[in-house]
């Protein structure tokens, strides 16, 4: 049991002042996906930091569903060498210009982050509950590179999709990918996109039952 006289973990937080705490949020606010990536990706102790993120994702039934699969260095050009022959399997007449451009994505980003979610079809959690959780996992993972000062992105596609893709990184359905993160340093200073409209998006209920969100 706890020891009365050691803070709650809950209660930790109450250490950092308030105007810290909404820094903090400030900087979250601040976070935009980095398409142009160049190197240094994150190691050691940020890229910790980072999978410790992702694993502190909220999860139904405790689970665990999330897995991290790193792509980096070396590997990089097997893993562009996958996705390229995975476009051949899906169109053998797809131009030899797609499967170069995939092979040059993998080439140019810094470290691939290949998230999954390690589904139990057999759960009371649903699965669509399992597969959020590892999304949830990809946001900590994206707030907290962004937090360090590094550029990430959330992408999906053809490949993410792909059966051949998903087994070849340890994915068998029902387990899934849910995206890959490319992760790495900005190559331009980036200023925050606009933020879309909160009226299109929040709504207090007031007891009335809605006609639906406008959207
Ligand atoms: C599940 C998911 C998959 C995505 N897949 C792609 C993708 O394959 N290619 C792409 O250009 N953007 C993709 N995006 C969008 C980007 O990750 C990013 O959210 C978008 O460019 C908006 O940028 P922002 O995060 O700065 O608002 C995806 C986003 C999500 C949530």
């Amino acid at each position: 049991m706890r020891n009365a006289s050691e803070p709650r973990i809950v209660d930790l937080p109450a250490a950092v002042d308030r105007q810290r705490r909404s820094r903090l949020v400030e900087t979250l606010l601040s976070r935009q996906s980095v398409g142009a990536l160049e190197e240094p990706a994150p190691q050691g102790a940020d890229l910790d930091l980072i999978l410790e993120a992702g694993l502190r994702a909220p999860d139904h039934g405790r689970l665990r569903p999330w897995r991290f699969v790193l792509i980096r260095g070396a590997a990089r050009a097997a893993f562009g060498d996958c996705l390229a022959a995975a476009v051949t399997v899906r169109d053998p007449a797809a131009p030899p210009a797609l499967r170069d451009r995939y092979r040059a994505w993998v080439l140019r980003t810094p470290l691939l982050i290949a998230v999954g979610a390690q589904v139990r079809p057999d759960h009371p959690v649903p699965e669509f509950e399992q597969v959020l959780s590892a999304g949830a996992a990809v946001m900590n993972m994206l707030n907290a590179i962004h937090m360090l000062g590094y550029g990430g992105m959330w992408v999906t596609g053809a490949n993410a999709y792909d059966a051949r893709v998903n087994a070849a990184l340890g994915f068998r359905a029902p387990s899934r990918l849910v995206g890959f993160l490319a992760i790495g340093t900005s190559k331009a200073a980036t200023t925050a996109a606009e933020r879309p409209d909160r009226a299109a998006h929040i709504a207090e209920w007031t007891g009335q039952a809605f006609g639906g969100l406008q959207g």
